[in-house]
């Protein structure tokens, strides 16, 4: 099939974990895979991988570091440059950033919550004609349950204004589930604005997928803790499972036309109650329009 037959589709941080499982399964359903990661040489590694077991695969890889607004324009000035239509965007990169102290992007926003929640805003946003272009078209924004207070025990969000840049305190895993929060409220606000097109707006959760986390750990002993023991927990989910979650979201004709959902374990679930506050999402929709110089 040539390229101008296939449905395209643009991850972010298809280089690795849950997003590279879920390439793999994107160029077996058919589309054409545009690894959009900041690391070329891992993603030209990914895509030698993932050719050599299936050759038909259409991969290609496209700069993007998300913590940095002038590369965000830069990956989708490319993208748009190759005259393609755009299908699916799957807003997958992320994480936390350990440490005591808070990191900022180039552009000096906290770089959790920039990463995760801005620089996928940016992203999107840019792309947004070429999705309604092309629609039917599809964007999955990955956040996590752990946006949820009521999901787990632990820190609890805490998404105030004056400590978006850790004026007042900062801490790993409150700024982790501040930015999920964030990305429930874009996921949610953004299928509101697009409620006339042909363009849906869902997010996924994984699940806890210890392997994924395991691989980054430079401590041996952690990446034991978490690929050999943590991974066998029941309530843990492999990496397969997790990209076969992700792969409902992309492919499967009953979300056809349907945005605004949760999607975990491949199955619609209720997010957390300040999730589908209106005014917030508003709110950090107006205030991220503005941050991203939109
Ligand atoms: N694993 C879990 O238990 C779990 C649970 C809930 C939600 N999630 C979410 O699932 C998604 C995938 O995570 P994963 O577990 O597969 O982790 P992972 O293997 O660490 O993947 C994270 C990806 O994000 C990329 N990334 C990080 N910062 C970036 C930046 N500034 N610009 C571009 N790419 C960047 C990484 O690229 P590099 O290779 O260059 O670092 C990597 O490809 C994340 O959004 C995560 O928050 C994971």
């Amino acid at each position: 099939m040539s390229l101008n037959q296939k449905r395209i589709a643009m991850i972010t941080g298809g280089n690795s974990g849950i997003g590279l499982a879920t390439v793999k399964k994107l160029a077996q359903h058919g589309f054409h895979v545009i690894l959009a990661s900041r690391n070329q040489q891992t993603s030209a590694q990914a895509i030698r991988q993932i050719q050599a077991a299936n050759p038909q695969a259409s991969l290609e890889s496209i700069p993007l570091d998300l913590a940095s607004f002038a590369s965000i324009r830069q990956c989708a000035a490319t993208f748009q440059a190759k005259g393609y239509p755009l299908h699916l965007l799957i807003n997958n990169a992320g994480g936390s950033v350990p440490g005591k102290q808070a990191s900022f992007t180039a552009d000096g926003f906290e770089m959790t919550l920039g990463t995760n929640h801005l620089g996928h805003f940016l992203l999107t946003n840019l792309l947004l004609e070429n999705l309604k272009q092309a629609a039917p078209a599809r964007v999955i924004t990955v956040s996590s349950q752990l946006h949820d207070p009521n999901f787990t025990r632990g820190p609890k969000t805490d998404f105030d204004y004056d400590n978006l840049r850790g004026e007042k305190y900062y801490n790993t895993q409150v700024f982790y589930r501040n930015s999920k929060l964030a990305n429930m409220w874009f996921v949610y606000e953004l299928q509101r604005r697009l409620a006339d097109t042909a363009v849906t707006s869902n997010a996924v959760c994984p699940g806890f997928v210890p392997e994924a986390i395991g691989a980054r750990r430079k401590s041996p002993l952690a990446r034991f803790f978490y690929t050999q023991m943590m991974a066998r927990m029941p309530f843990a989910r492999s990496i397969e499972q997790a990209s076969d979650s992700y792969m409902v979201a992309a492919t499967d004709p009953a979300l056809e036309g349907v945005g605004g959902k949760f999607i975990v374990d491949g199955q619609e679930k209720r997010s957390s109650d300040e999730s589908y506050d209106e005014q917030k999402a508003r709110r950090l929709w107006e205030m991220s329009w503005e941050w991203c110089g939109l």
